[in-house]
């Protein structure tokens, strides 16, 4: 059986699709890059914005046309639309046969296979996870299961040498706007055992830079007996990994951000000096509409911190713009927040109303579209100006790379290494820098140090020095 699996949406999700690829590698289905060429088409999708489900409305369109034409195929929504729509979704679009929500995914493979690939197959398949109402309709956080994460292949990761690890799931923050409390469910925290058995055998196989995943990474917690393990705890752990030589995390919660995870960050040499803060607004009025749990001088203060005791540190934000009763007043408010905080980068993303939540039900989206897109353009031209100015300051240095890969120009058929046999090649600093700089050959996944030679909004161009 031919597989074509695409992603949408966030980190969380290029590693289920990464997982759900071993699954159905070892369950003996063969992965396919065209969807034309497939016997499955499923698509791991994202509810965090309507425009990210309106792309996967149009996919299901043209997938079911195909099968209304006579091919015969297997349709599967995964993810969070599959938790959020359930059996709307082949309601909808009547040829699709599988929907599976991001807790059960682990039973995919016998989803498929019953779902009518294989004659005699049972026709349509729906697992969902336990429906979440709101705060108080908490269903018991029943363990972690790791079974996706027990059969994940070491050797196939989203880039080499890197690895996505998820440290927990779920969410209980509630987020006014936000659906992730109700299609990831609650908060629970893995094992910190599983998760360095996990990093042990992927450093086997070659990693040597895990990124943790969590909605709240900052939040982890696990208990067991009367032994608690919080993520600084969890991050020296992982420093002690032999073979390992960058840990990230993301992504933080401005509230509740304990200073023992900076202290960490400091101290400990493989922990790399990079946050990922969605502040949202830099409005009080908004952060309390948001229902976001801090206000804006907390948020300045945990920023001021964070630089004192990190030195260098890259630190990106997230930003909603036009949120309900979002005033020209809060909208500069954010601007001036970006200033202040000199993110290396930041996500600005318009206000989307997302059904269910406490912004949908409550609130009214008053702030015209024109608006909208006025402020996330304008937004992102502070941003711009605010990430030039700091990778200026980069000019000259020589810092550590972990290559990626070819860069996207050097990929491209017509720009074919020129006959000096360089390629253009791009990778991260420790910071989460973007650098692009000419090697020899492939260097992907390996360290190299660069001088910086050049700077761009989101770019910084480099020489090699060492490979
Ligand atoms: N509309 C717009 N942006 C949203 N985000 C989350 N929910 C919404 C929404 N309803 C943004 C937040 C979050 C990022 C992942 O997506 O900025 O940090
Ligand atoms: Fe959504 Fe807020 Fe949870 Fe982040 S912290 S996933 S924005 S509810």
């Amino acid at each position: 059986m031919k597989v074509f699996l695409e992603t949408m949406g966030c980190q969380m999700n290029v590693l289920d699709s990464e997982l759900v690829g071993s699954l159905l590698r070892s369950a003996g289905m063969e992965l396919v890059d065209e969807p034309r060429l497939a016997d499955v088409l499923l698509y791991n999708t994202c509810s965090v914005r309507r425009h990210a489900e309106d792309k996967v409305h149009s996919r299901l369109g043209w997938a079911c046309r195909r099968k209304a034409d006579g091919k015969k195929l297997v349709i599967g929504v995964l993810g969070c639309m599959a938790q959020r729509l359930g059996a709307a979704l082949p309601r909808r679009h009547a040829g699709v046969d599988i929907v599976c929500a991001p807790g059960q995914l682990p039973r995919l493979a016998e989803m498929i296979q019953s779902a009518g690939a294989e004659p005699g197959g049972s026709g349509r398949q729906i697992a969902l996870d336990p429906p979440r109402a709101g705060k108080d309709a908490r269903p018991p956080a029943e363990p972690l299961g790791d079974r996706l994460e027990s059969l994940r292949d070491p050797s196939r990761t989203h880039l080499p040498g890197q690895a996505y690890v998820r440290i927990m799931r779920g969410c209980d923050k509630f987020c006014a706007y936000c659906v992730v409390p109700y299609v990831r469910g609650p908060e629970r925290s893995r094992s910190p055992d599983s998760i360095l058995q996990e990093v042990a055998r992927l450093v086997d196989a070659g990693v040597s830079q895990v990124t943790l995943l969590g909605q709240t990474v900052n939040s982890y917690r696990h208990r067991d007996g009367g032994k608690t393990t919080g993520l600084a705890d969890l991050l020296e752990r992982l420093d002690g990994v032999a073979g390992l030589r960058r840990i990230r995390f993301v992504t933080s919660y401005p509230a509740d951000f304990d200073e023992t995870i900076l202290q960490a960050m400091s101290d400990l040499p493989k922990v790399c000096e990079q946050l990922h803060l969605p502040a949202q607004s830099g409005s009080d009025r908004m952060l309390r509409a948001m229902n976001r749990h801090y206000g804006r001088c907390q948020y300045d203060e945990l920023i001021d911190r964070a630089r004192q005791l990190v030195g260098g540190v890259g630190i990106a934000g997230d930003f909603i713009v036009g949120f309900p009763g979002e005033s020209e007043q809060d909208f500069a408010d954010s601007a001036d927040l970006i200033r202040r905080s000199r993110y290396r980068n930041s996500f600005i993303f318009k206000y989307s109303p997302r059904p269910g939540t406490a912004a949908a039900r409550r609130l009214v989206d008053d702030v015209p579209e024109p608006v909208k897109r006025r402020r996330n353009r304008d937004l992102l031209g502070v941003q711009q100006e605010v990430s030039l100015a700091g990778n200026r300051e980069l000019l000259g240095r020589t810092l550590e790379l972990l290559v990626e890969g070819r860069s996207p120009r050097s990929r491209s058929p017509e720009n074919r290494p020129a006959s000096s046999g360089q390629v253009q090649m791009v990778g991260r600093t420790r910071t989460d820098h973007i650098v692009v700089f000419d090697a020899p050959d492939d260097l992907a996944g390996s360290y190299v140090e660069v001088e910086i030679t050049n700077a761009a909004a989101l770019t910084l161009f480099g020489r090699l020095r060492r490979a």
